[in-house]
This record gives C-alpha cells, structure tokens and sequence, in this order.
C-alpha cells in the first residue's frame, strides 16, 4: 500500500482523488446491495430531479487515524439518523442504517492509505450523498435514487487552523426560511448561501453570519456551521427552526456540560453579541472556529469577541482539546462517540 506524496501538515479543506468511493442504488421501491467503484464518475438521466429540483441530500462526517493508530470515525450514527430527517424533508427513501454503515466503513478501509497521519491536524473527510437520479420533468419527486460515498483527506476548513476569525454578519440575504428547508441537509441551502459566502470572502471576512429571517433579530447560523458564544461560565447556542442540527455543536453542549458549565439552546437576539465573553462556528469541517470579530455589514457595527485577539479563549481552547482528544484516540470516549475501522 503506498502512502501517497501529501503535505499532510498543509492539506486544504478540498477535493484530493482517493482510490474508491462506494455507491447504492434504489429501485423499483427497494435499496440494492452497496457496490464499488474507482471512478469519480456517475452516469446520471438527464432529467434526474437532482439536477432539476434539487431533490438531494449530503453529510459530513469525519474518520481520524489515532494515537494508537486505530482509525475512528465519529458519530456516524448521528449522520445517519440526520441523513434520513434530510431524506424525508425532500420525499426521498430513507437508507437503511447497516447499508449506510457498510458504504461508510467500506470506503474509509479501502482509502487507508489517504488517512491523514496524527499529529497532522488533518483527517479524511467522509461525504455521503443521496440523489434522486430517476427522470421527472413535473415537479414530482424521483422513482430511483443513488447513495454515493467518497473520502477525500482534509485540512482544517478555515486555513488558518485553530486561531480567531473576523465575520461578517449579513442583513440582505437569507440562508433558508423559518419553515423552509434550513433544517435539512440538502443543496438549495448552500447555493442560497453562495453569494453572500463569496462576497464576504471578497470583504475580507472569513464566513457570514445569518439572522432569522423573519424578524431578524436572532442569530441563526455561520455559513457552513453552528453558532456558539460563552458567557458567565454559559455556553449558549441559538435554537432557530432553520439551522442545521450540528453533531459538533451537540458534541460541545455534552462537552460543557461535563466541564460544569450551563447549557442554554434558545433564542440568541442580536445584540448579546456584544456580551460574549467567547465565540465560535462549529461543525464537522470548521471543528471549533473561534470568532474575535464580527461586523454587521448593514451598519458597520462591529462586535469584538473578548480581546479580539487570534488567540482562542480559554473555554474554546479547552472544547477543542476534548472534542479532538476523543476524535484522535487521546482521550477516553467516555459517551460512545466514536466506533474503530476494524
Ligand atoms: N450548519 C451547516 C449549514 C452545515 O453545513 C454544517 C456542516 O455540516 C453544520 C452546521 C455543522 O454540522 P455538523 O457539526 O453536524 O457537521
Ligand atoms: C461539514 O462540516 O461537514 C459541512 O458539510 C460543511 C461543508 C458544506 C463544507
């Protein structure tokens, strides 16, 4: 098995081609056996309604190569569960788990060689996605579907790794309607989120920050992660009906619990920003992001997080040393989160 030529220790969060990907496919109202391929390519009808009308889910979950040189991967049972609520937001079939479980540990094993070494900060991402490949051209949801999964190896999402970030807080875009389709996992929520992603980018501004739609007066979430701030030994993180539900942020509210601090999942209006102690975005590929600034770019507001210096709070600082500590095997896994490719 060759290891291949990677700078492990400066691997972007991007697309790297890895040997295998697996794939699934449903017909005529059943799941067929999980198959194996090498090609990055998929055959699709060209009236697939993934294409059309967006009728598709994804995940993202991560597999990390630990310590004791076990490869974990975390919670995919939450994936999987999160997956099929996505499933069934866009009438699609949900995957059976021990088919979901087979796709994801398959391509994991059969990729070794491209999981990151510890002590790289890097990991192999895992991206599950369920298209519907059947043609419609009425809006109808498809007949067929195809689950796919591919790996590829990462580095942490925000390049600059675990230091602090400026954002941007947007006013003139909404992400996803208080009942439309931000709870899901599917496409239309990040093509909504591309324009202001970009512009931000352009603005100097790591990612954007989403209010409510409705009112705009709460925070919703970060771009492509959940939203958390400290304060009074508090960990707070907004309750939105339009936010994706996010394993990381569930994994941190657990973590802080246990670390004795309070846990409140409420509404968080905009003007407490100004009282954070600490702030962050987490998710699978932005891990723990901490936030030193965010400017509202409709007023020219800016909030300084704590110091608003790079340097990551003492509580971020501490839920990012146990959150990677039980990712990479350095840690006790003491609430069953991770399962080891055997
Ligand atoms: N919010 C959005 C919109 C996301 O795309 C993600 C990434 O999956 C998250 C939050 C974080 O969720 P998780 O921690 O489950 O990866
Ligand atoms: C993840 O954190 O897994 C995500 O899906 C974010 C992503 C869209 C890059």
């Amino acid at each position: 098995m060759d290891t291949p030529n990677l700078e492990w220790g400066k691997l972007p969060f991007g697309y790297i081609p890895t040997d295998y990907n697996t794939r699934c496919l449903y017909s005529n109202g059943a799941w067929g056996e999980v198959e194996l391929s090498s090609s990055p390519f998929i055959t699709l009808h060209i009236g697939a309604t993934a294409l059309h009308y967006g009728q598709g889910t994804f995940e993202g979950m991560k597999a990390f190569l630990g310590v004791d040189g076990k490869v974990r991967v975390f919670r995919w049972q939450d994936n999987w569960e999160r997956i099929c609520f996505s499933s069934e937001g866009v009438l699609m079939p949900a995957i059976p788990k021990d088919k979901f479980k087979k796709a994801v540990f398959e391509t994991v094993k059969l990729n070794q060689r491209f999981i990151p070494p510890y002590g790289t900060g890097a990991s192999l991402y895992i991206r599950p996605l369920i298209i519907g490949s059947g043609a419609k051209v009425g809006v109808s949801p498809a007949d067929e579907y195809m689950l796919i999964v591919f790996v590829t190896p990462v580095g942490p999402y925000f390049p600059q790794g675990f230091k602090g970030v400026d954002i941007q807080l947007v006013r003139d875009v909404d992400r996803a309607a208080p009942l439309g389709t931000g709870r899901f996992k599917v496409g239309g929520n990040y093509a909504a989120s591309l324009s202001s992603l970009v512009r931000a980018g352009k603005e100097g501004f790591k990612t954007v920050l989403y209010l409510d739609a409705k009112e705009k007066k709460y925070i919703d979430e970060c771009g492509p992660a959940n939203f958390f701030g400290i304060k009074n030994n508090t960990y707070i993180t907004p309750d939105s009906t339009s936010i994706l539900r996010s394993i990381t942020n569930l994994s941190l509210c657990t973590l802080a619990e246990d670390m004795g601090m309070k846990v409140e999942r409420r509404r968080v209006p905009v003007e407490e920003l100004s009282e954070f102690e600490e702030a962050g975005a987490c998710g699978t590929a932005a891990i723990i992001t901490p936030i030193k600034s965010i400017q509202d770019r409709e007023t020219g507001k800016v909030y300084t997080i704590g110091k608003g210096t790079d340097e990551p709070g003492p509580v971020c600082t501490k839920l990012y040393n146990r959150l990677q500590g039980i990712q990479y095997g350095t840690e006790s896994d003491r609430f069953g989160w991770t399962e080891v490719v055997e």
